[in-house]
């Protein structure tokens, strides 16, 4: 049993502190968010993510997880001390450090004893060094401590079960016992350990995101051409992924990737590698396809009615970035919606869980309660996010309620085949000629 103190309990800090904690270890989990933490001590969770509440309660339950606002409780007995905050796009792409320096300034201020302190924000390459100076720069008296970075490859959604069986653990310092020690507590997730320096650690989180954003923006080129050719983008994906050098993962064509991840991650080190004067071009590729690929569920509609949307109802199915979340940072509905409204369209919307957060953002959206209540009289739908519950939908009722019969599938949900056999006007992303496999 190790005590250690996890800083910010957002998606990253809250799953790596009650996990460690499950593992048996006495943790104490800390942010500066007042109304978070009271509720939290109620086991009540600022994020909608399956199957941590039931681990957070249990945990709480065995004395073993508490969560706190006073950096000084949090770091009285702790001999790690994780910083989990976030990192958030600024002003010209770059990396927002403001959180990370506050944090380190806290543990430099309060700690008491001997500290490992590890970076698990996605942070930019040197910012492990970097966080050594502040809290060498702020310790009040000298005590001994070291940095590791450990990156977090979890994804929202599944956050649980990738913590719980990680690919690997990377873990980057220039201190080999602190990187030992850090190892020894991630040795029951039983994968396999990198261990290197502080900054090539930091680059193998940074490269990993833009190389599966790249994948992303690969297979959206690719559904584009498809479109143009004929032919049927989630086969050549399948045809694709059994080479094993390619592998089956993430070349699902849709409506470009979100989330608070990705779009920050390939802008930040496409924005380090400009500043030292390095000319990011594939990066800058795979953003701009993202953006353009936001958009195309858009102009499909606006070509099958030949002009704008304006006056038009338009229904949104799916607002989370992805399946299985509420988070709406980032999310291709926003930009699909903000779209939608600026030319004159009235946009309904409904999620199974994104609603509140949605309805923040997109205030002009009227949200509805289920599927068939947000088909009522529409002139179109357009799937934006690929939930489960989205699959079993009665389509046929669906297109009966529905104004005009018109289904954009952004996430290809559904077969072609059969949604043009109900009588829907159907367009996935990349499947033959619009929407249709015709050979030709
Ligand atoms: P988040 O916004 O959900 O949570 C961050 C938390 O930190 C918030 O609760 C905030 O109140 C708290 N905080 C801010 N400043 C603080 C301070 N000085 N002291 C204590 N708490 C403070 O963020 P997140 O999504 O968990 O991401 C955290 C980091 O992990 C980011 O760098 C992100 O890029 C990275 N990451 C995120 C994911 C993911 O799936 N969300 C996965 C891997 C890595
Ligand atoms: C992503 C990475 O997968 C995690 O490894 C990483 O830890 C995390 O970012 C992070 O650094 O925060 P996450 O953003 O939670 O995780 O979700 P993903 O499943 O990667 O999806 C990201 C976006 O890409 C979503 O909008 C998703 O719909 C989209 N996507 C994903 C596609 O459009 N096609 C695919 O084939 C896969």
């Amino acid at each position: 049993m190790r005590n250690i103190c996890v800083i910010g309990v957002g998606y990253v800090g809250l799953v790596t502190g009650t996990a460690f904690a499950d593992l048996g270890n006495r943790v104490r989990a800390l942010d500066i968010n007042e109304e978070r933490i009271a509720n939290l001590k109620k086991a009540i969770l600022p994020i909608y993510e399956p199957g941590l509440g039931e681990l957070v309660e249990r945990n709480m339950k065995a004395g073993r997880l508490q969560f706190t606002t006073s950096y000084q409780e949090a770091l009285e007995d702790a001999e790690f001390a994780f910083i989990c905050v976030g990192t958030p796009e600024g002003v010209d792409g770059e990396a927002d450090l403001q959180y990370v320096r506050a944090a380190a300034e806290e543990i430099a201020r309060l700690m008491k004893k001997p500290l490992i302190i590890i970076n698990k924000s996605t942070v930019p390459v040197g910012t492990g060094d970097w966080v050594a100076n502040i809290v060498r720069e702020n310790q009040k008296e000298p005590i001994p401590f070291a940095v590791v970075s450990c990156p977090e490859f979890l994804r929202e959604g599944s956050a649980v079960s990738d913590f719980f069986n990680p690919d690997r653990t990377v873990l980057g310092s220039m201190d080999l016992e602190a990187a030992d020690r850090v190892a020894q507590l991630h040795l029951p997730l039983r994968a396999p350990i990198v261990v290197t320096d502080l900054r090539t650690a930091e680059m193998i989180k940074y490269a990993s995101n833009a190389f599966l954003a790249t994948k992303i923006s690969f297979i959206n080129e690719i559904s584009n051409i498809c479109e143009t050719l004929g032919a049927d983008v989630k086969e050549v994906a399948t045809g694709m992924g059994y080479d094993k050098r390619i592998g089956p993962h993430f070349l699902e064509a849709g409506v470009g990737y979100g989330g608070s991840c990705f779009p920050k991650d390939v802008k930040a080190l496409a924005y380090m590698a400009q500043v030292h004067g390095t000319h990011p071009q594939l990066l800058q590729a795979v953003m701009d396809i993202n953006d353009y690929q936001r958009r195309h569920v858009v102009r499909k509609l606006e070509e099958i009615w030949g002009g704008s949307v304006s006056g038009k109802t338009i229904g949104l199915l799916g607002l989370a970035f992805k399946q299985n979340t509420d988070d709406m940072r980032e999310a291709p509905s926003i930009t699909v919606g903000d779209y939608l409204n600026g030319r004159g369209a009235k946009v309904r919307g409904y999620d199974p869980v994104a609603m509140k957060n949605a309805g923040k953002i997109m205030p002009y959206v009227e949200m509805v309660d289920d599927p068939y209540l947000l088909a009522k009289d529409v002139d179109a739908l357009i799937v934006l996010t690929p939930w489960n519950e989205f699959k079993q939908l009665d389509m046929r009722k669906i297109k009966e309620l529905m104004k005009e019969p018109i289904l954009i599938d952004g996430r290809n949900l559904y077969e072609p085949d059969l949604m043009q056999n109900i009588g829907f006007t159907y367009r996935g992303i990349g499947r033959g000629y619009d929407g249709t496999k015709t050979n030709g």
